[in-house]
């Protein structure tokens, strides 16, 4: 008892795992230590906009984690798989890290301490007038079978024209678990949890939700910020809509299909967004 006050007092948590720069920097003792090459031979004006950058998605990050509990406490009413509970409550904490990350990239950027971004408030789609166990499902397609999976594809892309070692190890961090709270949303479409009069509703339901999801992408013509970075892992709106859309054809379209639901609407959708690069792909 004795031991265990001081226990909990403690102002430093007590890490188990090994921290995410060690990909990148195995030597260093701490992450004000590690130096990269790529991010040091940037200019002040480069480095000042790849810190806003990474900023920005911190505080994303963040937003993503308080969409995941929302997510879970839905899932917990209404009901999904073990595997779905154990990713979706993960999750949360995993995106907590990547809010560390994202802050601690920008720190590196800018040259000092990492700072946390600010609370944010937390909307909870209404996808009107459905209640119950398909709004949870709606949330899950959102969350999980779209943003996550369309994440690990974009992530995937980012890393491979990376040559910051920093950048590197950041986004194979966040890819690998992006790849896990993407596989929550297949495993619960796949679940006796989505009755076959569900699956008979959705189909109009995946065509608003692709549309509304990926409208920015879409619709916007401008450069995405970032875009003259490739080294430091940013990815251009050409690129981002082409990942996006073998994505679209080679990952999610076979997964909902898989689930027996009906995606003519969406794809027919996609031919007419991604009409250039479907024109590309022939
Ligand atoms: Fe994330
Ligand atoms: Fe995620």
């Amino acid at each position: 008892m004795r031991r265990l006050g001081p226990l909990l007092l403690k102002k430093k948590r007590t890490v188990k795992s090994a921290p995410w720069w060690k990909r990148a920097a195995p030597e260093a003792r701490s992450f004000e230590d590690v130096v990269d090459p790529v991010i040091e031979a940037a200019s002040a004006e480069d480095r000042a906009r790849l810190a806003a950058i990474w900023e920005k998605r911190a505080g994303l990050e963040l937003h993503v984690a308080s969409g995941f509990s929302s997510l879970l406490v839905e899932l917990l009413e209404h009901g999904s798989t073990q595997m779905v509970y154990e990713i979706c409550s993960q999750a949360v904490r995993d995106e907590v890290h990547h809010a560390q990350i994202s802050a601690e990239m920008a720190a590196k950027y800018r040259g000092d301490a990492p700072q946390w971004p600010e609370p944010s408030v937390n909307h909870v789609p209404t996808f009107s007038p459905t209640k119950g166990a398909m709004h949870a499902t709606l949330f899950v397609i959102a969350k999980c079978c779209i943003n996550e999976t369309v994440a690990c594809g974009v992530l995937e892309a980012a890393r491979a024209q990376a040559k910051s070692p920093l950048a590197k190890a950041a986004l194979s961090t966040i890819l690998s678990d992006e790849v896990e709270h993407a596989r929550a949303g297949w495993a619960h479409l796949a679940s006796a949890w989505v009755t076959p009069d569900m699956r008979r509703e959705l189909p109009p339901w995946l065509h608003r939700l692709h549309s509304v999801k990926l409208r920015e992408l879409v619709e916007e013509d401008g450069p995405l910020p970032g875009e003259n970075y490739a080294i430091h892992g940013m990815l251009s709106r050409r690129k981002s809509r082409e990942v996006v859309y073998a994505t679209l054809v080679d990952v999610m379209f076979p997964g909902y299909r898989r689930a027996g639901i009906d995606t003519t609407l969406t794809e027919e959708w996609a031919r007419g967004a991604f009409a250039q690069e479907l024109a590309a792909a022939v």
